[in-house]
């Protein structure tokens, strides 16, 4: 799968290991930064991943700052990104298969990196249910492409 993953300097240590751990699974992976612990804006990294998955140039984002929150903050002001902030594994797979997200935001200083890499597992392997899941999504947004039918 192509992913894209982005992060500031709160989410830089965990980044690099969901970075390697992605590779080793064999996805295809764009790095879009940040690539050092140096303070930066996580605006500018959220917005670079979500253009790619908003023009579907990726299946997948992953996003990670300090908490998650303020990634998911960006992320959800974009029609088409479905961003979930997630901190352990029930919300990660059901993110996927009632929400359908296309974002998973990660708190670099809220969960280790054992936690967050089988998070990243199950999220990027778990479908999405469809039926009345799709239905409640777009009311959400009709104008989504997943609703054009
Ligand atoms: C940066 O210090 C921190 O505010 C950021 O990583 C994130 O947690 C914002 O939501």
């Amino acid at each position: 799968m192509k992913v894209a993953i982005g992060a500031d300097h709160g989410g830089f240590d965990l980044k690099e290991e969901v970075v390697a751990f992605l590779k080793g699974l064999g996805h295809q992976v764009e790095d879009l930064g940040c690539y050092s612990k140096d303070s930066v804006d996580y605006p500018l990294y959220a917005k670079k991943v979500i253009e790619l998955v908003k023009d579907r140039e990726v299946e997948r984002g992953i996003l990670i700052c300090g908490t998650g929150i303020g990634m998911s903050i960006v992320a959800n002001r974009t029609p088409g990104i479905r961003a979930a902030l997630c901190h352990e594994l029930f919300t990660a797979e059901m993110s996927r298969r009632h929400n359908n997200s296309n974002i998973l935001c990660m708190g670099g200083r809220v969960i280790g990196p054992s936690l967050a890499l089988a998070m990243v597992k199950v999220w990027l392997e778990t479908p999405f249910d469809g039926g009345r899941h799709e239905r409640r999504l777009c009311q959400i947004d009709p104008d989504d492409s997943m609703c054009q039918d």
